[in-house]
């Protein structure tokens, strides 16, 4: 996900707010109440616009929340909060994230050679704003361990991809990170922590 100066991440919301997926037929949803059609509610960028709108627009993408960890040169961990995972390829398995080339641990993310990426659960909140804040003790609070595969894995977590550094890409301000899964993991128990137009969100079951 491409990104700009001041980020859509930088406001939370502690409450959980649910998130209605609706699977009916085309017409029938949210949309066709709220018609982009609509000059009232249609916003739009283009280039020398506002960066704030391109961020609003690409904040319309509704993700889950993932903390991409690795042990860095002096053998400590380090990991930030990260929505832009995204799967590449099945075979072979290969999934990305974009790191900020000023991020505190884009050196040790750049340079190790395994990684993981921790996608959390509802409960896993506070762990999403401790990973995203300046601070400096992320893992303290957390209870983690060091993965198969040598990088730390937060407990509790709902899936955790561990992975081996394939390729890092030059993507603007961001270094695209793509790994190559050698471990994913996964409790089919637990429920997704979303994040939607910059807050927080829950995943809402009929
Ligand atoms: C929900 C959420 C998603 C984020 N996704 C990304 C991302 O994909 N890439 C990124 O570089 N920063 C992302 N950030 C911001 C980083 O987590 C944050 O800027 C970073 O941890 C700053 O601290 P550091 O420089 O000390 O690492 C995200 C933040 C939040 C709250």
């Amino acid at each position: 996900m491409p990104v700009l100066p001041a980020p859509p991440w930088t406001q939370f919301c502690d409450l959980p707010i649910h998130l209605f997926l609706s699977c009916g037929a085309p017409g029938r949803g949210w949309y066709s109440r709220h018609s982009m059609a609509d000059d009232e509610v249609l916003r739009e960028y283009r280039t020398g616009s506002d960066p704030r709108t391109l961020r609003d627009a690409l904040g319309c993408f509704a993700t889950g929340v993932t903390v991409v960890t690795c042990f860095d040169e002096n053998g400590g961990p380090v990991g930030f909060t990260a929505n832009s995972f995204t799967s590449v390829s099945l075979d072979p398995p290969l999934l990305l994230v974009n790191v900020h080339k000023h991020a505190a641990c884009a050196a040790g993310l750049t340079n190790a050679q395994h990684f993981a990426v921790n996608v959390l659960q509802t409960g896993q909140q506070p762990a999403s704003i401790r990973f995203s804040t300046r601070q400096e003790d992320r893992f303290g609070a957390n209870d983690w361990s060091r993965g198969e595969f040598g990088a730390p894995v937060l407990q509790e977590s709902l899936g955790v991809f561990e992975c081996e550094r394939y390729a890092v890409h030059d993507g603007g301000d961001h270094h695209i990170l793509v790994g190559h899964v050698v471990k994913a993991s996964f409790n089919p128990e637990l429920d997704p922590l979303l994040y939607f137009r910059g807050r927080y969100r829950r995943l809402h079951f009929d």
